[in-house]
Order: C-alpha cells, then structure tokens, then sequence
C-alpha cells in the first residue's frame, strides 16, 4: 500500500512539497490554517509568485479538470491526523520581534494540534529551519499528547530549496538529510524519496542536532561567502581593483567555487538573515556564543552593503541631500523570480532614499503588491521605461533577466541623466556605456 502524505503549511516550502509528492504518485492531504490559502490552492492557484508551482499544482488538485486528484487540501487537524501515514512539518520560523531568536510559535502550534489526532502509527517530520534541539523537545511533546503513544514518532528532513527555484529543488535536491531515531523512521523516509527524487541525491542519515545543524550552517556558510565577496568590493573600492574579475578569478579555484561570489547590496530575503541570528542566539544558549562571533560580522558586513550603495548614488549624484532628485530603482523582491520582499536590500535602499528626500520610482516584475504593501510611500511604476521617465539616476538593486534585456539606448532617450548604479554587479557595463551612460557598481572601478 503506498503511503499517504499531510503536509502542514502551505507556503512556499509545504506548497512545493505537498505538489511535489503528488508528483511521486503519493496521496497529499496539505493543511493551512489560513482559509484563504486553502480555497485558492483548491482553486489551482499559487499564493505567492514561484516559477513552475502553479503548473505542478494544477496537474493534482482534485477537482480541477485534467488532473490526477491526488492533491487535497484541509484546515481539519482530525483529517490530517487520521489521513497521513508521514505528516511534514512545513511551517515558518520567523525572527522573533525585536530579537535574534527564532520565533517556534508555528512549529509548536503544528506539532500541538495534530498530535492527539496521531491515534495509530505516524512519522512527524520536521522540515522547517529549526534552533538545534528543537527537534528533541517536539519529540517529546509528541510523545506526551499523541494517542498513539511511542508508534508516534518524530524524524528531522531539512529542506534546502531557494525560492524561484523551489519545484526544481524539491524534484532534484542535492542531497537528502534526514534526523532519525529508529530504523522505521528511516525506513519509511527512504521509501518517501524512494522516487525520482532520490535518483542521484546522496541520502545522509544522522541524528536529530546533526540534521538541525546541518541546514543553519549550510545557510552560515552560504551568508558568509556572500559577505566576504561583499567584504573584497570594499577593499576593490579602495584599491580601485575590480571585484567581479577577482570573483571569477578565485572562483575558477574547485575549493572556492564561483557560485554566490556577486557582490552587491547583499542577502535578504526571509531565510538567510533571520537564519544566522537564530543560529548566533542558539549558540548563546548552548554557551558555544564564541564560536559563531564571525556571524555577526557577516551580518553587519551584509546590512553594510545597503548604506554603502545609498553612498555611491549620492557620490555619483555629486554628492550633498537627494532631495530634488529623481531614483528609479529598479527591483524591489529581495531576489529575482520571487514576489517576496522580506528582508529586501533593494526597498531599504529605495526607504532610504526616499527617507532622505529623494523622489524614488520603484519597478518590479512580480513584486509590485507585496512592495507597494510594505512601503506605501514610495512612487511605482507599470514598467522600467516608466520608472526611468525624467530619472537623474537609475539604480539596478534586483537582477530580474527583464532588467539585462533593457535597451539602454532607448532608457536613455526617457532618463534626464544616463546615470545607472548597479547593485547586483549583473549589467552588462559596456552595453551600456555604449549607449552613453555612466555606470557604476559596488566594488568595480568607475570607468
Ligand atoms: C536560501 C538558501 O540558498 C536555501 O538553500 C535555503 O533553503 C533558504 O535560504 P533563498 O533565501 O531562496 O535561499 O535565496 P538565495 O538564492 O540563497 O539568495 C539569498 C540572497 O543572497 C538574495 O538576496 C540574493 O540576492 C543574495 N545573493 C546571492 C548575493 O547577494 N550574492 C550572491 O552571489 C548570491
């Protein structure tokens, strides 16, 4: 018999995850407590923007035409609990208010409200980013309420997949971690991604911290190259050396790698920021604080970037207030093929601009609502053109492919300046110089 599979929370993660088991052929029931999520997933629809989601989808809601009726979706803890054979936990771990730590109200709420629907053999799986030892306690508090007693068991499953790229991460992820505790548990999660899934991805059994570690130092280690590369822009200023060859040069070297090398305005976003707080006030609990003390000037190398890029358009502004001028700013999601503006470098520098007196026009393919939503004050516009209509500068701070397939020439007909700042070192410098605009970048020398 296969095995039936809950998915609890529908975001980005538990949405690809409950379609992306569909897709193996199991049964999905996914749950949410937000109603509204719920009836536009039946409906087929995607509550968020992410390439590919809304097609895999629709090929499993039931009820949609076409499709195999493998997906459903509840806000009934008692369905869920009396559906799934292995329920996955796919809620979010926000940074608590005005705190480094994790905010674990949405995990502790999950595993509270279906445990005592586990009345017969079950296997929790926690796949959101998690302090380590969170894992350890859920399995208690599931021993405690749970009917089923000791058949109801916990495992940890992190999942590594980046936004825009969630259905092809989720279908061909790297590898596979899980966190067990008994051969059954790991059991049942091979015969999970005992599937295309697994094809190819190492399959990493451990114990629960090791798991739980294995995501929050993947993430550190991930923020850390970023921060270095964004550290050598600033010494390339000085030095007036160029800090995209000096990426593609160490890059070249296989122990270095050339992925997540582009220095820029930084990482935001709703996981690596938050991620490395939770990870330093963690290790402050455990009494192991020293040892993630760097993190916390991969931080502040990081919020750094923000400030610096606001300098550069002042400086190339000819320096003094912004006030009278006019920004477009081109992007506003923290990265491209995302709505997601969390944490998003290119709206703080577009906030402080606009804060310092600039009159800022933001643009961007997908994440107009969720922008216009968090920072109401600033100007939009329906396209790039329009954004860069009377412009003195035009700063690039999200590199959507729509962005490198402007015509420069034609921006420059409708910009009062050819002024452009490109905070994601991704333009292509000599287009637009040809095309008559000064351009600039974080870390590249000014001609
Ligand atoms: C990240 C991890 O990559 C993923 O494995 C984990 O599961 C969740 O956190 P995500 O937040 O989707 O994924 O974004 P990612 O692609 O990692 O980018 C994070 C930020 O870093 C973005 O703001 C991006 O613009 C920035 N970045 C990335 C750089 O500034 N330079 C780079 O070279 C790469």
């Amino acid at each position: 018999m296969s095995l039936k599979i809950t998915v609890i929370g529908t975001g980005y993660l538990g949405a690809t995850h409950a379609a992306a088991m569909a897709e193996m052929g199991f049964e999905v029931l996914g749950l949410d407590v937000v109603p509204e999520k719920i009836e536009m997933l039946r409906r087929g629809e995607v509550p968020l923007y992410e390439p590919g989601l809304g097609d895999l989808l629709r090929r499993h809601v039931a009820g949609i035409e076409g499709s195999t009726g493998r997906l459903r979706f509840t806000q009934d803890w008692a369905e869920a609990g009396a559906f799934g054979d292995v329920h996955f936990i796919c809620v979010n771990t926000p940074q608590k208010h005005g705190e480094y730590a994790c905010d674990m109200s949405y995990v502790d709420s999950a595993v509270g409200s279906l445990a005592p629907h586990l009345a017969g053999p079950a296997l929790v799986v926690g796949k959101s980013t998690v302090p380590v030892g969170s894992a350890d306690r859920l399995a208690r508090t599931l021993a405690a309420l749970a009917p089923a007693g000791e058949d109801a068991e916990l495992a940890w499953n992190p999942e590594f997949l980046r936004e825009g790229f969630a259905v092809r991460d989720t279908l061909h992820p790297d590898r596979i971690v899980v966190g067990v505790r008994s051969e059954r548990a790991e059991k049942l999660l091979r015969e999970v991604y005992a599937t295309p899934i697994a094809e190819g991805s190492p399959f990493v059994v451990t114990d629960f911290p090791t798991a739980e570690l294995v995501k929050t130092s993947a993430n550190s280690f991930l923020a850390t190259k970023i921060s270095f590369i964004n550290a050598m822009a600033e010494v390339c200023e000085a030095a007036d050396g160029d800090v995209a060859k000096l990426a593609e040069a160490i890059g070249y070297d296989d122990r270095i790698g050339r992925k997540f090398l582009r220095a820029g305005i930084g990482f935001g976003g709703g996981c690596l920021p938050k991620d490395i707080r939770a990870f330093m006030a963690r290790a402050g609990e455990l009494g192991a604080d020293q040892a993630l003390t760097f993190l916390r000037e991969i931080d502040s190398i990081n919020m750094r970037q923000r400030g610096r890029m606001v300098e550069l358009t002042r400086q190339a502004l000819g320096g003094g207030p912004f006030l009278g001028k006019r920004i477009a700013v081109l992007g506003a999601t923290f990265k491209p093929d995302s709505d997601d503006v969390r944490d998003s470098p290119a709206l703080n520098v577009a906030g402080q601009i606009h804060l310092q007196g600039g009159q800022v026009t933001v643009y961007d393919p997908k994440g107009m609502d969720n922008a216009r939503r968090l920072f109401p004050t600033l100007g939009y516009a329906g396209s790039a053109l329009e954004a860069v209509r009377g412009a003195d500068a035009v700063l690039h701070l999200t590199e959507w492919q729509e962005f490198r397939e402007l015509d420069p020439a034609e921006l420059g007909e409708a910009a009062a300046v050819r002024l452009v700042l490109d905070g994601r070192n991704a333009l292509d410098a000599e287009l637009w110089r040809r095309a008559g605009w000064t351009y600039r970048a974080m870390g590249r020398p000014t001609a």
